[in-house]
């Protein structure tokens, strides 16, 4: 008889088992860690009628201030946890009209975006997308139009190695890596770092554009 396999669960399947229990408590807690979310924002380009693409939109935190902010931007939200998207539904009723959301994994071949985006929005979710987060910059290049913008704000990363290994039991990856992917395949068009709590962690925010001339245009 052979010995029972062993089944190691795949990133979207550890994200979907984290967000089961973590949904309910997520707008309670995390806007006094997640910082950088409404600078970002704020750094977007500001033109009308943009497509934009929000990549683990999670509860639909940034969705709802983009919508309320511009009417006339079309918003898509991307996310794998089901439990996540029911709450961002909710919250985003209002709005229904031109805002969509697809319970999806993104990553490079997971699919691809019917029409390509202006903007690319990724925000605290690259830290979580582990394996993968190298396919997952790899599809928004391909997603995006010529020209078309990145933004992204995330942890960097921490002196503390106690806190490094408490994010990754919270499935938070933060030894700075995300920066030399995201500017090796995007032109910078602003890059930040900034301390958090005291210097426990820092975070960073990166909006970068896709060359115009890049293969696939
Ligand atoms: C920390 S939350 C951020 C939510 C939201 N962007 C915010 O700023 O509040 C990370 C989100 O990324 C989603 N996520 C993680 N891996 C993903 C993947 N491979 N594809 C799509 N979404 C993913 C999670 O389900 C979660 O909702």
């Amino acid at each position: 008889m052979n010995p029972p396999q062993e089944h190691t669960p795949s990133q979207p399947q550890i994200i979907q088992q984290y967000y089961r229990w973590h949904a309910r408590i997520y707008d309670a807690t995390r806007w006094c860690f997640l910082f950088g979310r409404r600078r970002l924002l704020s750094l977007l380009p500001q033109r009308p009628a943009l497509r934009v693409v929000e990549i683990g939109c999670g509860t639909g935190v940034n969705l709802r201030r983009l919508a309320r902010q511009h009417p006339d931007w079309q918003l898509t939200g991307i996310d794998v946890s089901r439990h996540m998207l029911d709450r961002a539904f909710k919250a985003l009723k209002p709005y229904t009209m031109r805002v969509f959301l697809l319970e999806k994994s993104y990553g490079k071949g997971h699919f691809h975006l019917k029409e390509k985006a202006d903007v690319i929005l990724f925000s605290y979710s690259l830290t979580m997308i582990n394996p993968g987060f190298e396919a997952a910059i790899e599809q928004a290049h391909d997603d995006l139009k010529p020209g078309g913008c990145i933004a992204v704000v995330d942890f960097h990363d921490t002196l503390f190695s106690w806190f490094r290994q408490w994010m990754r039991l919270n499935h938070v990856r933060m030894e700075g890596h995300l920066l030399p992917v995201l500017k090796q395949h995007f032109e910078t068009e602003r890059c930040e770092i900034r301390r958090a709590f005291g210097g426990l962690w820092r975070y960073m925010i990166f909006v970068g554009s896709k060359p115009r001339s890049s293969a696939d245009a």
